[in-house]
Parts: C-alpha cells; structure tokens; sequence
C-alpha cells in the first residue's frame, strides 16, 4: 500500500520488474545502486518513527479519537496499527496524518505475530496496565544484533503494583490500580521510561521516575501525555515527577522530525561529497551530530527548521562513541562508519549503548571497507574508494549503512533484504533519487 501511495509513478526503468502491493513480494525486494554520483539537492524529514511508536499506544489511555500529524508512513507504523487494530482501536492513516479511534477496546493482549516483528510493540504494556489494570504482552526474544532485555520495563510495572507472571513466553500484568512509586533505572532507557511513565499518568498518587530518558521522542510523549490532561513535571530532564489523575481524554498533537533520518542523509551526502538541505527538521536534536559532521571538514548551516551540508573533497577521520541523548545515537553508528569508510585516516567507533551491534561490519567488508572489530569497538581505516557487491540487510540501521557505501562504491551493489530499510525509512529511494542517486528497487528472487 505504502508503495502504491508514494512511488507508483516513480519507478525507474525497471518499473516493469516490481511488484507494489504485495507483502510477501516486498520482502522479497531488493535496491540497486550505481555508486559514484556525488548528492544534491533538498529534502524534506519525516516524522519521527521512534515518537510515532509511542505516541500510538498512547492513545490506548483515553476514550475517543486522536489525531497524530506528521506520522510517517513506514512497515513499522503499521505493524503499530495492525497491534492496535487488534485491541479493537479504529486507525486511518491517510497521507501523514494518523488518526485513531480508542471507542472500542476489546482486547488487553499483544501476541507474539507481531511483537516477534516489532519490539516497539511492548509499549502497548505501560498503557493497558494504567488504564485497565491487565495487560497480556508477548516477551519479546532477541534483537537482531543480540540481546535487548525489557526487565526494567518490568520492574518499574512492579514498582508500581503490578504482579507480573511470565507464562506462555507472554508476560502477563495485574493490578486492581496502579499506585504511584519511586522509580529509578539504573540504565537510561527510552522503552522502558516510556512505558513507566505511559502507566503511571492514570495511578494513584505520585510517580519519580530518575535516570528518565532524556531523548526528544520520550519529552515528545510527555508533552502528549500532557495534552492528555497528564501532570507531568521536568519533562525534558533526566527526573520526571508524575500527579497520577482519575481519567485523561483525548488530544491531537503534531510529531517531531525523525532526526536519525536527517542524520542518515546528512552522512549519504558527506560520503558522497556532496550538498543537501534538510526541510522541516529540528536542528536542536541533532546539536552533537552536526558538530561531528563540522569536525569531519563539513560546512554546516542550521536554521530554524533546516540544515544544509557541504561535504569536503575528502571527508575527515573522526572518532564517535555513541551514548545516551544528546549524545552521539546509537542509531547513527552504522551510518558513520559507512561514511568513514572512506575518509582519510582511521576513525575509532565505540557504542556504549548497545554493545553488539556491528552486524553490518562484515557487509561493509564484502564492499572492501577496513574495519577491524574488537569487543564494542570498530578501528575503520578509510580507503579512496569502496568497491560495489551484492550485500545483506540485516537491521534498520545496518542497512542504511549499506546504502550510503553502495553510493559510494565503484559500479554496482545490491543491497538484499530491503524490508529492514522500509521499516524505518519513507520513501528511501525516492528521496535518494531526488537528489541524485542512482538508486532503483526491484522485486529479487535472493534472499
Ligand atoms: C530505543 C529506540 C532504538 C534506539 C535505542 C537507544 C525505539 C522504538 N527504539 O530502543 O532505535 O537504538 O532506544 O537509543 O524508540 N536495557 C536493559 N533493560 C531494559 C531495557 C533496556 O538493560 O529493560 C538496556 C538495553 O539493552 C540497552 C540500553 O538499556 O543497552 C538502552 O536501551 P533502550 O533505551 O531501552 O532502547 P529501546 O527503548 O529498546
């Protein structure tokens, strides 16, 4: 469907090998890159995934219809929907703007088809819980790239007077009202701060969630939840001091800018050497990363809602190490090291978030990429030039990764597996064409 929305006039001259509606067939897609056109050009940001996924469940605390602008149209938006939809939440997502029902809920429970998809689904736990005093939610397994435990999820649920069984490979949460508590992660993070503070808006008495995440996407939920008629205070900060209230109703709001997709262009036209201009982002989010790009010899020029980047001939080394908001995202870690696969010098990378996650190292590699890997840190040693290959998806991130290689690289590579990039991605090969890539996607018999 998505497909039919934003490309069907677009495909290129093998329009006549892809198929557009199709699931299945989708998976099976693949892109194909001719490496070597510098970037240029605009183009415009789409809304956050990462607030969109919370910001849908939600809506699950009140009665009604809300309205989400900027939402943008991705697998994972509707495996969100098909979630919902199946709790008896009415959706209608047309163009960018997302609209849902919660008049009729009819099931607490999240099964295991679609959290095995989306771990995201697990936010729908905080909110059930809040609002129902039940919630039947799949134990999500491993991540692509290892494992990603949601035990803090689970005690903050506790904390707040949930019994929590685990049966079935389902964790299942009571509690006749959840009552307000003190909260304190001893890691910082984004699901588990959301669902904590998804639950505790409608429990009795006053909730301190400490060591809160601090990212856009959860202050993006807060200030929503407000909209709710939530009591939320330091929103924006680490401690955030929830008044839990009897009932919230619904709320329209407008979601942020999806800065991990403007990072992801911005480091596509730096290795490219090339020019862009953001439309409708939000530079303040992206404060740490453009110094990394100025740092690497790009111009950088930020407005209100733009950014542009002039690339230099040759890219700089320059080492990031990724941590919790506002600093370098975890998220743009693949991304950056595609980019210094070709830069001049040798770039040190560490993630300090997750510590597994080089999945797409040995990708880079069949490119002719330089990365040698040693516990959760990669040494790139920049070449001239990359080589083109046939190379495998295997996560969001690693596969943008790949695109930004693939542009670079000499002749052609094919990227495999492309229902990854299509996860988190709008519209990923139009926007590349726009400006300048050589960029097609069709339907593949690999996978
Ligand atoms: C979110 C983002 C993801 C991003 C990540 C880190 C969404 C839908 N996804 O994921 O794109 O990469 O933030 O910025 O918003 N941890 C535990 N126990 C838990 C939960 C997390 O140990 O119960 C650990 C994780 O293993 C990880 C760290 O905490 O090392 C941070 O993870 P977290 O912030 O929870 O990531 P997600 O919310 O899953």
């Amino acid at each position: 469907m998505l497909r039919t929305l934003l490309c069907s006039e677009r495909i290129g001259p093998v329009a006549g090998t892809v198929t557009i509606t199709a699931d299945a067939q989708h998976h099976m897609d693949k892109f194909i890159i001719r490496g070597g056109n510098r970037l240029s050009g605009s183009v415009a940001v789409s809304g956050a995934k990462n607030a969109s996924l919370a910001l849908m469940p939600a809506t699950l605390l009140a009665d009604g219809v809300c309205r989400l602008e900027n939402t943008p149209r991705l697998r994972d938006i509707t495996t969100m929907s098909t979630l919902l939809e199946t709790m008896g939440v009415e959706v209608r997502h047309p163009g960018t703007i997302i609209e849902l029902d919660t008049s009729n809920i009819r099931s607490y429970e999240a099964p295991y088809d679609l959290v095995k998809k989306m771990r995201a689904s697990f936010y729908v736990l905080g909110p059930l819980l809040g609002r129902f005093g039940y919630a039947k939610v799949s134990y999500p397994g491993g991540c692509a790239w290892g494992p990603r435990p949601v035990d803090l999820h689970l005690k903050a649920m506790q904390k707040l007077g949930a019994e929590i069984e685990i049966e079935a490979g389902y964790v299942i949460a009571k509690a006749d009202r959840l009552r307000g508590a003190d909260i304190s992660f001893d890691i910082s993070s984004v699901g588990a701060t959301g669902n904590a503070l998804m639950a505790a808006v409608l429990a009795k008495g006053t909730t301190v969630i400490r060591n809160a995440a601090t990212e856009p996407e959860i202050t993006q939920l807060a200030l929503f939840l407000q909209r709710m008629g939530a009591h939320i205070d330091g929103i924006g900060g680490n401690c955030l001091v929830i008044e839990g209230v009897e009932t919230l109703h619904s709320a329209n709001d407008k979601n942020i800018p999806d800065r991990i997709e403007a990072g992801t262009y911005l480091a596509a036209a730096a290795a490219t050497g090339g020019e862009v201009r953001l439309e409708r982002v939000d530079p303040s989010q992206l404060t740490v990363v453009l110094s990394k790009f100025r740092e690497a010899g790009c111009e950088i020029e930020t407005g209100e809602d733009h950014v542009t980047l002039r690339a230099p001939e040759r890219l700089e080394a320059v080492n990031v190490t990724t941590a919790i908001y506002p600093g370098f995202p975890t998220d743009m870690q693949a991304q950056w090291m595609a980019m210094m696969a070709v830069a001049q010098g040798s770039t040190v990378v560490t993630d300090t978030v997750y510590f597994d996650r080089f999945n797409h190292v040995p990708e880079l590699q069949r490119l002719g990429a330089h990365i040698d890997v040693t516990k959760n840190t990669a040494v790139i040693h920049g070449l001239d030039r990359l080589t083109g290959a046939t190379v495998m998806s295997t996560d969001l991130r690693a596969s943008a990764s790949l695109l930004i290689a693939g542009l670079v690289a000499k002749g052609n590579t094919e990227v495999l597996r492309v229902y990854h990039i299509d996860r988190g991605y709008e519209a990923i090969e139009l926007k590349l064409r726009d400006l300048g890539a050589d960029i097609q996607r069709v339907d593949s018999e690999e996978y």
